[in-house]
């Protein structure tokens, strides 16, 4: 089945407080594709999933868990007892550790009724840069190539896809094939600002170039209008 513009972008609830993402949620009701981060966890715990559940939103889970394989696959068979659709992981988990997760995950949806949420690899955070993945990492790959290596050790550990960012997603597409998910944040449409975030495309571009899912946050949320800000990138995309 095909996914629909609208159904492809998913809205980071970057706050700090249920109150406050329940705000936002309310404030559009179009999105259908919330993202539920670090932040947000751990501030105002796991009842912003049932909340998003009970309002059949999807959820990425995005609390890009990375510790020993027993740890990780206790962790990734809690989240899926929650029916979240995407959750992430650290690639540099290991081969062991993400088949562990991804095994784990899958019996533990099998027995809670829920779908198995799609395990997705984060293969280098986008803050890290050249100089320190070099310097500070000791790592001797250049950095798109350490990026698409990750990426590949997930798909060759039964993980469903990889976050990445526009800049990689062509050579993703392209190296992992169609059936690997990918995950872009810092997309932003030619009439936002980019705020913190470097080398960034534009909603149709990051599509065109082989995303599944597109992660845009500030664009909607700080705008002075985010049902109309939501509703001109589906109108982008559609067109
Ligand atoms: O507001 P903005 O569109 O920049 O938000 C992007 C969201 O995607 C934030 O929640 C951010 O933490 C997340 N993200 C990112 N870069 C990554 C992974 C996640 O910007 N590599």
């Amino acid at each position: 089945m095909s996914i629909s513009p609208s159904d492809r972008i998913i809205v980071p609830l970057d706050v700090s407080s249920e109150a406050e993402a329940i705000a936002l949620i309310e404030k559009l009701p179009q999105v259908t594709f919330w993202k539920v981060g670090l932040e947000l966890f751990v501030s105002s715990g796991s009842h912003i999933l049932t909340e998003l559940k009970s309002r059949e939103k999807q959820i990425f889970l995005d609390l890009k868990f990375h510790d020993i394989p027993n740890t990780i696959a206790g962790a990734c068979a809690a989240a899926a007892r929650y029916g979240v659709d995407l959750l992430t992981i650290h690639a540099t988990c290991g081969k062991a550790g993400l088949q562990h997760a991804q095994s784990a995950m899958q019996t533990s949806a099998d027995q809670s009724g829920f779908p198995a949420p799609k395990l997705i690899a984060i293969s280098l955070l986008t803050s890290i840069s050249a100089r320190t993945l070099a310097f500070e990492l000791k790592i001797p790959l250049e950095l798109p190539e350490y990026a698409l290596e990750m990426a590949l050790l997930a798909q060759d550990s039964g993980l469903a896809g990889a976050v990445c960012s526009p800049q990689e997603v062509a050579q993703l597409r392209q190296t992992c094939g169609d059936d690997f998910v990918l995950v872009c944040p810092g997309v932003r449409p030619l009439w936002a600002e980019a705020g913190d975030q470097k080398r960034t495309l534009t909603p149709i571009a990051a599509l065109q170039a082989g995303a599944d899912y597109l992660v845009i946050g500030r664009p909607i949320t700080a705008s002075a209008d985010p049902r109309g800000a939501f509703e001109r990138i589906c109108q982008e995309l559609e067109g």
